[in-house]
């Protein structure tokens, strides 16, 4: 999926620009910087391919999940509902705002089961937020129609999923707040970086103080600023944004060419008996940076990423092992294990959690196996890929 494999001369010739200036900070220095704003120029090219009126760009995905959780009110004591197969960031987000992790079981779509959202929510819910894992969505009408029955927020952590769509609109876009991360695997990168959309003037006003120190960003001195609220500092610097603006200037390019792998494999998988695909919520178009596929049982699928990775076809996943997606392996969540106190009520709330019975997950995440797509396969390479990994599929299923 990453857009680093046709790094090129565009991301040069923003990066030198910037360079030839040396302002590398996105604020102020308007004397020097020659008409040179790459932050606000990218913000303003992501709302309009987001079709959005609003995007706020900061230092990764991670900060953008805790700004768009902090625009949310998302504070003290609050639980925020999230998938037992995500990354880390969900949860560190989360207990950076001193709230609460609720995981919640998935189901065939690898995301987010609207039943089990709709259990887990108490009096304390603020927020329910879908991770669209290995780009694919979850049933994103389902749990909006759960969010304003119960006056919640939804906010999409849509980082692995930049340029799918729901209902015809961008994943990020179908929520109150949606995320991406611009690091160096994604599907575009900043080298780091991230991104907080939203339509509600408001929530945007809150996301560009709250990112940068709680500066309201009024005038031309920054000394003089006032802060109608704290915040921190998870700007973007120039340069990295610069290297985003001629990234997002290729995302189309990117989706047309993961589409066409992920199409070839896709056919080359389908003929085999026992392979079955993530299911894609009606009217979902992913972003293809992944093919993702059960097997009939746990056995099957360690058998079938065992095989593959046997003939020698990389970036096969089992993420059921996996300590950086999935919840099996989290004891550091699960314990607490902090460098600071959390405070009494998360802690005991992590404690209460801890031997949750998540089943149903594990059902479908012990079926799983997810390849990614890469870019820079040459046509014969993928017919080849293709051909070698039915051949190990079918001998091991
Ligand atoms: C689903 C998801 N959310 C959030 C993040 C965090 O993004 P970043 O690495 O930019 O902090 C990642 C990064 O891998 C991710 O996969």
């Amino acid at each position: 999926m990453p857009g680093f494999e046709l790094f090129g001369d565009k991301e040069r010739r923003e990066v030198q620009q910037v360079l030839d200036t040396g302002v590398l900070m996105r604020y102020g220095f308007d004397g020097i910087r020659e008409g040179r704003w790459k932050a606000a120029e990218l913000e303003k090219q992501l709302a309009v391919r987001m079709q959005v009126p609003y995007a706020q760009l900061v230092s990764s995905g991670t900060a953008a999940l805790t700004v768009a959780l902090a625009c949310a009110g998302v504070g003290a004591g609050d639980e925020v509902i999230l998938p037992t197969f995500t990354f880390v960031a969900s949860f560190e987000a989360v207990l950076a705002l001193g709230a609460i992790p609720v995981l919640v079981d998935i189901d065939d779509t690898l995301t987010l089961a609207p039943a089990a959202v709709k259990a887990a929510v108490t009096d304390k819910t603020k927020v329910v937020m879908p991770v669209h894992m290995c780009g694919s969505m979850a049933d994103l009408a389902a749990l909006k129609y759960i969010c304003v029955e119960h006056g919640l927020l939804l906010v999409e952590d849509a980082c692995q999923a930049i340029g799918g769509t729901y209902q015809g609109k961008p994943l990020g876009s179908y929520g109150d707040l949606g995320c991406f991360s611009f690091d160096y695997v994604k599907t575009i990168t900043c080298g780091e970086g991230g991104a907080v959309i939203m339509r509600d003037v408001n929530l945007y006003r809150k996301a560009d103080h709250y990112s940068d120190h709680g500066h309201d960003h009024r005038g031309k001195d920054r000394g003089a600023e006032g802060h109608p609220f704290m915040g921190y500092n998870f700007r973007i610097s120039e340069l990295h944004a610069a290297v985003g603006l001629a990234q997002l200037g290729r995302l189309d390019e990117f989706l047309k060419i993961q589409e066409k792998h992920y199409g070839i494999l896709r056919q080359c998988l389908g003929r085999i008996q026992g392979v079955r695909f993530r299911r894609v919520p009606e009217t979902g178009v992913e972003n293809y940076s992944f093919l993702s596929f059960f097997l009939e049982d746990e056995a099957r699928a360690r058998k079938a990423h065992k095989a593959l990775s046997a003939a020698g076809i990389d970036g096969c996943f089992y993420w059921f092992d996996n300590n950086w997606h999935y919840h099996r392996h989290w004891e550091h969540l699960k314990r607490a294990h902090s460098l600071s106190p959390l405070g009494k009520t998360v802690e005991a709330s992590l404690q209460n959690q801890s031997d949750r019975d998540f089943s149903a997950s594990d059902q479908w995440m012990g079926r799983t196996v997810s390849c990614l797509i890469k870019l820079g396969w040459t046509d014969k390479e993928v017919a080849a890929r293709g051909a070698a990994m039915a051949e190990a599929l079918k001998k091991s299923t």
